[in-house]
């Protein structure tokens, strides 16, 4: 029966797009995975609309991730002397405050991670990404490789996104020890 064969694939080549599209932009996706996730679920389904929250951002973490894992590593490892770990930093896994903020305004300067000392910049994200993308992507950072801290959530990054707006330089690590979150 050809005619509803071509029906189905003509269906199929139409997601494709779709697909194709969202994957084409940084924002858009993670923009589209928060609405959807913001949309209330049936009364009847609960336990569906955790799951679907969960999931979302999951894969918006991984994807946000992609940018860290740059100078992190994949495996969070970093590179001793050169880029500090995330996997079993007390700082990633710490007061949810001190990485976002390194997230949204970068980090410069000396600084001890885990017994090795580094004096390098990492820049700011926050212009690049919205407080759903980084809350995701902290969740990701910890949760993975061992590291089990709780989640960080957007209104948190929100915060600190508002009390910081001043900030336009790097943090060096004395001047986030002392900034009031
Ligand atoms: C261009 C390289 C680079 C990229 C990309 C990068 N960082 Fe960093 N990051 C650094 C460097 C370098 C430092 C240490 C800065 C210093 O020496 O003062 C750092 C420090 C940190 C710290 C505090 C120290 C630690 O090891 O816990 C955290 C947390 C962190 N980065 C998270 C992230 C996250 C999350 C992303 C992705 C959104 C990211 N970084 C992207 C280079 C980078």
């Amino acid at each position: 029966m050809p005619a509803p064969r071509s029906t189905t694939s003509l269906a199929l080549l139409s997601v494709l797009a779709l697909v194709a599209c969202g994957g084409g932009s940084d924002s858009a996706p993670a923009a589209k995975a928060g609405d959807g996730a913001a949309t209330p679920a049936p009364a009847s389904t609960p336990a569906t609309s955790v799951a679907t929250a969960t999931s979302a951002t999951d894969s918006i973490g991984r994807q946000v991730f992609m940018t860290c894992s740059t100078c992190h590593q994949a495996n969070g490892q970093g590179i001793p002397g050169t880029y500090p770990p995330l996997a079993g930093s007390h700082i990633a896994t710490g007061a949810p405050e001190i990485p976002i903020a390194i997230v949204l305004h970068g980090m410069s300067g000396p600084l001890t991670v885990e017994g090795k000392t580094y004096n390098n910049l990492m820049t700011a994200w926050g212009p690049m990404f919205n407080d759903v993308q980084v809350a995701a992507v902290l969740t990701y950072v910890r949760s993975q490789w061992g590291n089990s801290a709780p989640p960080v959530t957007a209104a948190q990054v929100a915060a600190v996104r508002a009390k910081t707006s001043a900030r336009k330089t790097p943090w060096t690590w004395p001047e986030l020890q002392a900034f009031k979150f």
